[in-house]
């Protein structure tokens, strides 16, 4: 049987990293429920994140992300996949590290590409790119997100991560409490 403290667990990762996919794995084998912070917000805008980012901007997208990551983080026992900037607003990675246990999925940008080449959900950041330059902002991107997701409490760095893994890091690191 799985033991992990209530607090939200949150998965952090670039786009194509696999944060919905294993989530819902996740909160399927430890019995929680799971949210997806872009479905969230499209819920509560009532407007797919394609249309935010068209109609408002993305800086506009950006505060209606924060305002919604405070909201979904006071409910316990939730596995909930952020969306791959989320990490990187001001005071977003401290909040999060302070109100959840967090696990940054690392995947290589060669890997994330042919993801998200097959991907169907679309990213508007992304848009219009051909695959070499999908390439190198995936690549620039990177390094600048990289200080904003390692500072997860668990990094899985693996292009073929499971559910499990992610467990049983869970469980080593929250082994005397709880
Ligand atoms: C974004 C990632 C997307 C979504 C938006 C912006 C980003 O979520 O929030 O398109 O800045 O990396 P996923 O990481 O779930 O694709």
């Amino acid at each position: 049987m799985v033991t992990v403290p209530d607090k939200p667990i949150v998965l952090l990762g670039f786009m194509g990293s696999g944060k919905s996919t294993l989530g819902k794995q996740l909160a399927t084998a430890i019995g929680w429920s799971f949210l997806d912070l872009d479905r969230f917000i499209e819920a509560e805008e009532n407007r797919l994140i394609t249309e935010i980012f068209e109609r408002s901007g993305e800086a506009s997208f950006r505060l209606i992300e924060s305002k919604a990551l405070l909201k979904v983080l006071k409910y316990p026992r939730q596995v909930i996949a952020i969306g791959g900037g989320t990490p990187c607003q001001t005071g977003n990675m401290q909040i999060i590290k302070e109100n959840s246990q967090s696990v940054y999925l690392k995947v290589s940008p060669l890997q994330l590409l042919h993801r998200l080449s097959f991907s169907t959900t679309p990213r508007p950041l992304l848009k219009g790119k051909t695959e070499p330059e999908t390439l190198s902002l995936i690549e620039e991107m990177m390094v600048n997100r990289e200080p904003y997701y390692s500072q997860a409490d668990i990094i899985i760095e693996s292009d073929a991560i499971t559910a499990r893994s992610i467990l049983s890091q869970i469980e080593w690191l929250t082994r005397d409490e709880g």
